[in-house]
């Protein structure tokens, strides 16, 4: 499907997105091991967390689903032998997660994913879950999954790459573990799965650098709201950034401080961010904010930041060549490993839009007070791709075409209509 997206003078009024991809997956894999019925409310209306929700269902959790009121009756830890491949779609989130649980039960299972996924670094999961007495085939290191369930043991272990999904994978594989297992993260990563345990009744510690838990526990339905999505905010935060005097109100929205670092650092950009109303769910922070634009400065995003910004990187940067002085992301690797090679896409659609822009390995570095002009966009198959283009075509001259657009669907299906209700 090809999206026409027209130049724009401002952005103005209230954005509400459904409920954050991260959170959901976890609610709905650990509602699915849980004693009891789970209902949700704002559930993710991704594509993402369908395949998880579909997974945990074709492991023997009862799913009913009224648009993102979601309700889950759980296996009480007592997962079935799924009679066909475990489809986790485009989402990594689900296939890494839901690894380390499916390593851990009585039956051999199979996982598969779209040409995408198949072409993301699963050894990340494969090797923890191996030392912790798994065995699993792939394909050089990729989807399908072939995982051979096993009796496991805990363990102590440092994950090579700042990886909230490995993270969470050996948590929950240790959820089943004998002994203690314990995961050491020099970079701090989205806590969603260690804050998720605790609202079903697990028992987790954290410590600095250290995060530990107990095989054997318990979990425990809850009834929960899911509070929105900060990461797809955040292309209508990169709109608001691009037009001086633009304002926009954002209901409900995450504000996990592991997520929230786009905050910090749009706001240090000439983001105007104020606070209206803040609560906690379940050690989630959520709440309303006011967002302005003023000058778009840019700057430099290196090191932890940039890790902590991953999923935010591709929108900054489409956005870069509009800034007063430029924009440079090192230590981001990573972003060549995700839904696509997003390094490599950002760069040829900026530079199909006119943009100077200087390609590195571990990022690129983008000159300021540029004049784009509309071109013709690809997502590469990559919803944010598509969404960070949809959002620096608002301010080319001319139109753009967001080329494969139905890609969005993976993280944000209606990401054009809500588009289309705020520009001016
Ligand atoms: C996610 C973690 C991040 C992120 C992904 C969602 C999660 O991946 O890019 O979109 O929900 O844990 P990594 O943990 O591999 O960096």
């Amino acid at each position: 499907m090809d999206v026409k997206v027209r130049a724009a003078r401002q952005v103005r009024g209230s954005v509400r997105t459904a409920g954050d991809k991260s959170v959901s997956h976890r609610y709905a894999m650990l509602a699915g091991l849980a004693e009891g019925t789970s209902e949700f409310e704002n559930f993710s209306s991704s594509a993402d967390c369908a395949s998880t929700l579909a997974c945990m269902a074709a492991m023997g959790a009862h799913v009913k689903r009224d648009g993102n009121h979601v309700l889950v009756t759980g296996t009480g830890g007592r997962l079935q032998k799924p009679t066909a491949p475990l489809d986790c779609g485009n989402s990594g989130s689900t296939m890494r997660m839901l690894g380390g649980i499916v390593a851990a039960q009585s039956f051999d299972s199979v996982m598969i994913g779209d040409a995408s996924l198949s072409r993301r670094p699963m050894r990340r999961i494969i090797e923890p879950l191996g030392l912790m007495g798994a065995h699993i085939d792939s394909h050089d290191g990729c989807a399908p999954l072939t995982i051979h369930g096993a009796h496991l043991k805990g363990i102590e272990f440092r994950p090579p790459v700042a990886s909230a999904q490995v993270k969470s994978c050996v948590l929950l594989a240790g959820l089943f573990a004998e002994g203690e297992t314990t995961v050491l993260e020099p970079q701090r990563t989205r806590d969603h799965t260690e804050l998720a345990l605790r609202a079903f009744g697990g028992h987790v510690e954290s410590t600095g650098e250290r995060i530990s838990l107990r095989g054997g526990q318990k979990l425990k339905a809850v009834k929960a709201y899911v509070p929105g999505d900060l990461s797809s905010v955040t292309f209508f935060l990169c709109a608001t950034a691009i037009f001086p005097g633009s304002s926009l109100v954002v209901d409900g929205v995450l504000l996990n401080p592991t997520r929230s670092v786009v905050l910090d650092v749009m706001a240090s950009m000439g983001v105007r961010v104020t606070f209206l109303k803040m609560e906690e769910q379940f050690g989630e922070l959520l709440g309303t904010m006011r967002l302005e634009g003023g000058v778009f400065q840019g700057g430099l995003i290196a090191g932890a930041q940039s890790a902590a910004l991953i999923d935010e990187l591709p929108a900054i940067a489409a956005i870069a060549p509009y800034s007063v002085n430029g924009l440079e992301i090192r230590d981001a690797a990573e972003l060549r490993v995700k839904e696509c090679d997003r390094i490599s896409a950002v760069v040829q659609n900026l530079r199909a839009m006119g943009a100077e822009v200087e390609e590195r390995p571990d990022g690129m570095k983008i000159p300021g007070n540029q004049h784009l002009h509309g071109a013709v966009l690809d997502s590469f198959d990559d919803h944010r791709i598509a969404m960070a283009f949809a959002v620096a075509a608002l301010r080319a001259e001319g139109d753009s075409t967001i080329h494969n657009a139905e890609s969005v669907a993976v993280s944000f299906p209606d990401f054009f209509d809500v588009l289309a209700t705020v520009v001016e």
